[in-house]
């Protein structure tokens, strides 16, 4: 008997017409009069309004499917509207809704946390959860603070946390931070995130440096010494930018040695999208605290900041007025979600299979790219893949990014930009994403970067 046909979710691109059609014009025209104007970018070639996504397909309110590389921002890792998350959904939401997080807490709260204590890398784990990865990078930077009485932190060049004024702090992009300059941390000094062996060496003195002398105008000495280190093992809205082997090790011994907090930042990495279940696993680091989110929830919002015990337990016992805690926290739809991805991602060894398909993906790209002039790299761990495009004169290549995404949305795949000069165009496809859908999307990529780089 012949494969049944796919079904959506498993489908390549079908467009009735070219995107964005009508009604999603007609509804950025709308959406032109209610919301802020920096929010969503309106443009004659972008956006499409989504209104349904299985899988690792999304169909558009003009009925335009595409194969949707991005996962909506790395969140669907298990694929759009997987079934087990949906029915674990559906069934909590006829139970409980709505919970009272740090008061009468709903049962299922206990249970994720529980399950969060078996995947994490301490004898006995403390978890504090929230709503979004700003909030599980503010509760970290907290929680270093409490821990160790010393405010000041380093962070990386080009790294990304979040924009809430705490984590925006340690986010590097001059663009979001020159604004409120006035109002964010200053006590936060940037260290060169490194490429290569030689700038490792370079980026860890640079450490070594900030942890013995402080932070650089961090205020009154006892404002300037550091208290914690926080960086996403693998950049990723900096482009999928991967730092050299050893250097998450060298940064350890550091903290270790000097008694500051080492923060990973696993929010877009962590849970297999970089084909292992956390990116620090690779070396073997341990670090003092780790930040969830994105895939975390399975598709509702739901972050968190895991530690070891005695890091944790710097924070004070509750005398019925929690110092860190938030209206939604440990909300029951959302654990219920997390706790179905977290079985489908063991069940379905999505692990593996992002591994697998990452490998696959840069190699097959690296190939049908070679005859571009204009790329400088295809690199990636797991599902986590980057595209460097350059210009002709050999430096980045500014916008070029957001051009190959409108290029891409024209044959049917979505994709985003990344990096600090929009020159990276970033892939993150559900792991659940069929090889021929694979297969056409990197057909797709080799046609929309031609385009773009010869447009
Ligand atoms: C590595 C990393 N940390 C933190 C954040 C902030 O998460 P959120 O947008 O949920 O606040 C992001 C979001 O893209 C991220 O990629």
């Amino acid at each position: 008997m012949a494969d049944p046909a796919p079904q959506f979710g498993a489908v390549l691109p079908s467009l009735v017409g070219r995107p964005p059609g009508s009604r999603s014009r007609a509804l950025a025209e709308r959406l032109r009069s209610v919301e802020s104007r920096n929010v969503t970018y309106l443009s004659e070639d972008f956006p499409v309004f989504w209104e349904e996504a299985k899988g690792a397909n999304v169909r558009d309110v003009d009925g335009n499917v595409y194969v949707d590389f991005t996962a909506a921002f790395g969140v669907s890792f298990a694929g759009h509207g997987h079934p087990r998350i949906e029915r674990a959904l559906v069934e909590q939401s006829e139970r409980l809704i709505h919970g009272m997080g740090d008061v009468h807490p709903p049962a299922l709260k206990l249970e994720l946390l529980e399950r969060l204590s078996a995947l994490a890398p301490w004898e006995e784990t403390r978890t504090v959860l929230g709503s979004s990865g700003s909030e599980a990078i503010e509760a970290a930077l907290k929680t270093a603070e409490l821990s160790t009485g010393r405010p000041g932190i380093v962070a990386f060049e080009g790294g990304y946390h979040g924009l809430t004024l705490g984590s925006l702090a340690v986010t590097a992009r001059p663009d979001f931070r020159e604004p409120f300059r006035a109002r964010v941390h200053r006590g936060v000094a940037f260290a060169p995130f490194p490429r290569t062996e030689v700038e490792s060496e370079v980026a860890l003195a640079e450490v070594q440096r900030l942890l013995s002398g402080g932070i650089p105008g961090g205020g009154a000495e006892s404002q300037k010494a550091v208290g914690a280190v926080v960086i996403e093992p693998v950049q990723g809205r900096a482009g999928v930018r991967i730092p050299p082997p050893g250097f998450l090790a060298g940064l350890a011994e550091l903290t270790r040695a000097d008694g500051s907090l080492l923060i990973f930042d696993e929010i877009f990495t962590g849970l297999g999208r970089t084909g292992v279940i956390f990116e620090y696993e690779r070396e073997g680091v341990l670090p003092d605290l780790v930040c969830l989110g994105k895939a975390l929830g399975g598709g509702l919002p739901l972050s968190a900041c895991l530690g070891s015990r005695e890091v944790m337990d710097a924070w004070p016992e509750s005398g019925g007025e929690a110092l860190h805690t938030s209206t939604f926290l440990g909300h029951p739809l959302a654990c219920a979600t997390a706790l179905a991805f977290l079985a489908v991602l063991e069940g379905e060894k999505l692990v593996a299979r992002s591994l697998h398909l990452g490998e696959r993906i840069v190699g097959r790209l690296r190939e049908g790219l070679a005859p571009l002039a204009g790329v400088r790299e295809v690199r990636g761990r797991g599902l986590l893949i980057g595209i460097e495009l350059a210009s002709e004169a050999g430096g980045p290549a500014a916008g070029l990014g957001a051009r190959v995404a409108e290029a891409a949305l024209r044959r049917g795949l979505l994709v985003l930009p990344a990096g600090g000069q929009g020159e990276v165009v970033e892939l993150a496809p559900p792991a659940v994403t069929s090889d021929e859908q694979v297969d056409f999307g990197i057909g797709c990529l080799v046609e929309a970067i031609g385009e773009a780089l010869n447009g």
